[in-house]
């Protein structure tokens, strides 16, 4: 997949009567052969009167994917890419109502339908709280929910919708907060008043667009473990694509200064995800100290250094320097998924891609092999799955015969994937649940291969630590 972006500013010096200004910036543009996000930003009175943009903030992306085709079984999983690009950083402490002192947050999560290809964790907003489901997202940074008043571009959501006006807490984020996606656009002007920002963030499908702004969030399921934060930015949406089925919007896990962990200022945070097919069960994300993970099965590897550009500065790298099938190693470049000094290629873990994407090279060594272990006939499941390796099974009750696991070696620690997060069946098929990616871009560790696993972000020491877990139970 090969997608280009290019950012422009550009200055329609429209003056509002209302807000009376004008702002400058410098043209800048960016390229990327990464797949990732579009964000337009502009500035808006809070009044959010009409006409009001004085400088627009575009970053648009010109994409030449060929396109996966839909499945049944996977199309809703292969909603992808779904990154946004990073703000300034500046973590604050993460302060609870119980006083300041930092604190570990949690929410419930689960898989947002069997054939969807998401994770929900279960948040509140406003005062008095109003709880949703969103998609928990390590490949972007935006905390969004939709706000009424939400007209036809709205979805339809499976939570009360959140409006702002019967929130005592909501407050339009000023445009010169850090955590403005418009800050930049003010180049250091002071924003006139009632400056409000508006986005339009698209993700690898859709796109989201509001206006942002401050909330007090709820976190936890019972009185005991409840926190309550003060003064999160947050997307308000009033406008959105229609494919965020299961959820009211999407939290930001990033290391962006906009997403969750950064403003929560967490250090660190873990989640377990349930299997795939079972949308019944939950577990708990946790962010915060009490986020933690020993014991013997326990591997960790270092996070390789994020390129400075967005969107990639927003991504978790790992150095994944080779793969096994069973106990064969199989005969891949070393410097398959190395992240290069111009920010194009490395590998990243996002909790908001579904199936795994590797370099061409590398993912044609993987098919072969599994190819060769499997005696069933191959199929052409390319148009019911978007997946291109399928085998028939005997019947569609038929259960896939038995195969060794997978092994990814990444720096200092083997992660060891069973059939089950590595093969997809349904409907009679059985699919390898990874897909090629063009040699030298960005290869992605998808939430598929990462089911039953315990994982610990630690963004503070900069490792990535797993171990397998039965993670319903949890
Ligand atoms: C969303 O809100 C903005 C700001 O109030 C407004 O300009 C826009 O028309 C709204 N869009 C929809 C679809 O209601
Ligand atoms: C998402 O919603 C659309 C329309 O509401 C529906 O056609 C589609 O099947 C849904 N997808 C999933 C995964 O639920
Ligand atoms: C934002 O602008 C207002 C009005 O000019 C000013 O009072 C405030 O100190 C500014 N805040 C920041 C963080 O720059
Ligand atoms: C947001 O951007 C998407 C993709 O460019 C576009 O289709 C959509 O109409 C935009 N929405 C708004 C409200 O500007
Ligand atoms: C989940 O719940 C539904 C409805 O209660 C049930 O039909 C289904 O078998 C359950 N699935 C699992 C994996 O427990
Ligand atoms: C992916 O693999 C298929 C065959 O397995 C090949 O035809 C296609 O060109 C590959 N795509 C990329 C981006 O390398």
């Amino acid at each position: 997949m090969i997608a280009s972006y290019k950012a422009r500013i550009s200055m329609p010096f429209l003056h509002n009567p209302r807000c009376n200004y004008v702002l400058r910036s410098d043209q800048m543009s960016l390229t990327s052969q990464m797949a990732a996000l579009a964000v337009l930003v502009f500035l808006v009175c809070a009044t959010l009167a009409s006409g009001a943009a004085s400088v627009r903030v575009g970053l648009t992306r010109i994409h030449s994917d060929p396109g996966i085709p839909a499945s049944q079984l996977v199309r809703d999983a292969l909603r992808r890419d779904m990154h946004r690009h990073r703000s300034r950083p500046g973590a604050r402490e993460l302060a609870s109502s119980s006083g300041g002192a930092a604190t570990t947050v949690s929410a419930r999560t689960r898989k947002d339908t069997p054939n969807g290809g998401e994770y929900l964790m279960t948040l509140s907003i406003g005062t008095p709280p109003v709880s949703y489901p969103a998609i928990a997202d390590t490949g972007s940074d935006l905390i969004w929910t939709q706000c009424a008043p939400c007209g036809d571009q709205c979805f339809k959501q499976p939570a009360p919708l959140y409006n702002p006006a019967s929130s005592t807490t909501f407050a339009v984020l000023p445009c010169n907060s850090s955590l403005s996606m418009c800050v930049g656009a003010l180049a250091g002007a002071p924003p006139p008043p009632g400056c409000a920002c508006m986005y339009n963030q698209t993700y690898g499908t859709g796109w989201t667009a509001g206006v942002q702004g401050s909330e007090t969030f709820t976190f936890g399921s019972s009185a005991a473990d409840q926190a309550r934060v003060a003064g999160v930015a947050f997307g308000c949406s009033n406008a959105s694509s229609n494919d965020w089925n299961g959820s009211a919007g999407l939290v930001g896990l990033g290391r962006g200064a906009l997403s969750l962990v950064s403003q929560l200022g967490a250090g660190r945070f873990s989640y377990c995800l349930t299997p795939f097919q079972d949308s019944n069960s939950t577990s708990t994300l946790l962010l915060g100290p009490s986020a933690a993970l020993d014991g013997a099965g326990v591997r960790s590897t270092p996070f390789v250094a994020s390129p400075a550009k967005a969107p990639m500065s927003t991504y978790y790298y790992l150095s994944l320097t080779g793969i096994s099938l069973g106990a064969t190693v199989l005969s891949i470049s070393p410097n398959a998924f190395s992240l290069k000094a111009d920010g194009t290629g490395g590998l990243i873990i996002d909790s908001g891609t579904t199936i795994t994407s590797l370099a061409n090279a590398a993912y044609q060594k993987v098919r072969a092999a599994v190819k060769a272990l499997v005696t069933l006939p191959a199929t052409d499941g390319l148009d019911s799955t978007g997946l291109d390796l399928c085998f028939a099974l005997p019947s569609a009750a038929s259960a896939p015969p038995a195969i060794p696991s997978m092994t990814l070696h990444f720096d200092g620690a083997d992660m060891v994937l069973p059939a089950e997060s590595y093969m997809i069946s349904g409907s009679g098929v059985w699919c390898l649940a990874m897909r090629n990616q063009t040699d030298g871009a960005m290869s992605t560790l998808g939430n598929y291969q990462q089911q039953n696993m315990h994982i610990l972000y630690d963004v503070q020491k900069e490792t990535l630590s797993f171990a397998p877990a039965k993670c319903s139970t949890l």
